[in-house]
């Protein structure tokens, strides 16, 4: 990456960053989006971003190549701090204003904010430069704020931001605004369908169908990069796959509480009355106009078919299952397997890896295998992202 200053060049990119966000559905495909891009324009070693969420500010992604270069994990997943003016980022959220700090460690003792240095000591990482920026939608509200930290030359050296990235920042942020509340309708519309879903099956919740689609996103992407998929192809599927995989069991709204809340096992009709959910969800997911309503009805149809033929509703066997559908099979299995249940504790994570592995010699795509084994880590990082409540 080249150091960046306010040239053209600098503008196409700002655009190009902005063209890519307005294709974007899933609220959290587009907050790792509106960071990366913005990262990449300005080279930035590392950024923040945050959405507001009543009094607080929720913090949602964070990217910093210094740690990961160093083979680390970013030490938070998600928390929350209050909107208010004491930090940059609660300042950003509360006027709406731009803040641009060379030096965070020489912020004047009478600035309402001040720099809180907690999450340097804990990752041994030095924050100098900062750009704030808030994202503002269309009613003038600040619904997030996305802070990049240390602007970098050619030589990787930690610079202040040029005053330039102020206004297009700002302009890149609006959009980001404008995208960003697309998204939360988007997802509202989905949880909203996931909780009628939970209404009849207590086991299909709202952490549990978020953690499905965001496993269901890290092994596809870890596929598709080793298969060397195109970049454009790669953000779409992963966008669509992560809202589809959420509704993989909407049939579920079309089976009795009788069978759904039945305690114990079930019988062998119950059990085929069941196996309907599959063809519920595809029902309710027919007529299918975008790719989303088609890998949706995909995933929801074929969730519970196995590679070797002996799952359901159809039994269909190998590359016939859609591949989507197989993804989201064992990012579900692998789910059920790693959280309590009504009926069971979690299991520990070296029985859940040898159950998976061992359910990779017939019921999963044994194609997938090395793509799972791989992310183990960032499901597990996931896992904790989106806790049971
Ligand atoms: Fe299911
Ligand atoms: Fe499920």
């Amino acid at each position: 990456m080249q150091a960046v200053t306010a040239d053209n060049d600098f503008l196409e990119r700002v655009l190009a960053a902005g063209a890519i966000l307005v294709n974007i559905g899933d609220i959290d495909i587009l907050l790792e989006q509106i960071l990366t891009e913005a990262r990449f324009f300005t080279n930035a070693d590392a950024g923040s971003i945050y959405t507001v969420e009543g009094d607080l500010l929720s913090f949602g992604h964070s990217q910093n190549e210094t740690i990961t270069g160093r083979g680390e994990r970013i030490p938070y997943t998600r928390f929350t701090i209050p909107k208010n003016r004491a930090s940059m980022a609660g300042y950003v959220a509360c006027t709406g204003d731009i803040l641009n700090i060379d030096d965070v460690r020489k912020i004047p003792a009478e600035a309402p904010y001040s720099f809180d240095d907690s999450y340097d000591k804990i990752s041994f990482y030095r924050t100098r430069s900062t750009l704030t920026l808030p994202l503002i939608n269309n009613r003038q509200v600040v619904v997030g704020v996305l802070q990049l930290i240390n602007a970098r030359t050619d030589k990787r050296e930690f610079i202040p931001f040029h005053s330039a990235m102020e206004l297009l920042g700002k302009y890149y942020a609006t959009l980001g605004a404008l995208a960003l509340e697309r998204a939360m309708m988007t997802r509202t519309l989905l949880m909203r369908m996931v909780n009628m879903t939970e209404f009849r099956d207590p086991k299909e919740t709202g952490p549990h169908v978020n953690r499905v689609g965001s496993y269901s996103v890290a092994i596809y992407d870890s596929w598709a990069k080793t298969n060397n998929v195109e970049e454009d192809d790669r953000s779409h599927n992963r966008d669509v796959l992560r809202m589809a995989a959420m509704l993989h069991d909407v049939g579920k709204t079309g089976i009795s509480d009788a069978i759904l809340k039945k305690p114990g096992s079930l019988t062998k009709d119950e059990r085929r009355v069941m196996e309907n959910h599959c063809l519920i969800g595809a029902e309710v997911l027919r007529n299918c106009e975008s790719t989303f309503d088609e890998m949706a009805r995909d995933i929801a149809l074929c969730h519970h078919e196995s590679w070797d033929g002996s799952g359901y509703p159809h039994g269909l066997q190998g590359e016939d299952i859609p591949f989507m559908a197989r993804i989201t099979a064992i990012a579900d299995v692998f789910d059920a397997l790693s959280s309590s249940r009504a009926y069971k504790n979690p299991w520990s994570d070296n029985m859940v890896k040898d159950e998976m592995e061992r359910l990779f010699s017939s019921k999963f795509d044994p194609g997938l295998k090395h793509h799972f084994m791989s992310q183990l880590d960032v499901l597990r990082e996931i896992k904790d992202t989106y806790p049971d409540q």
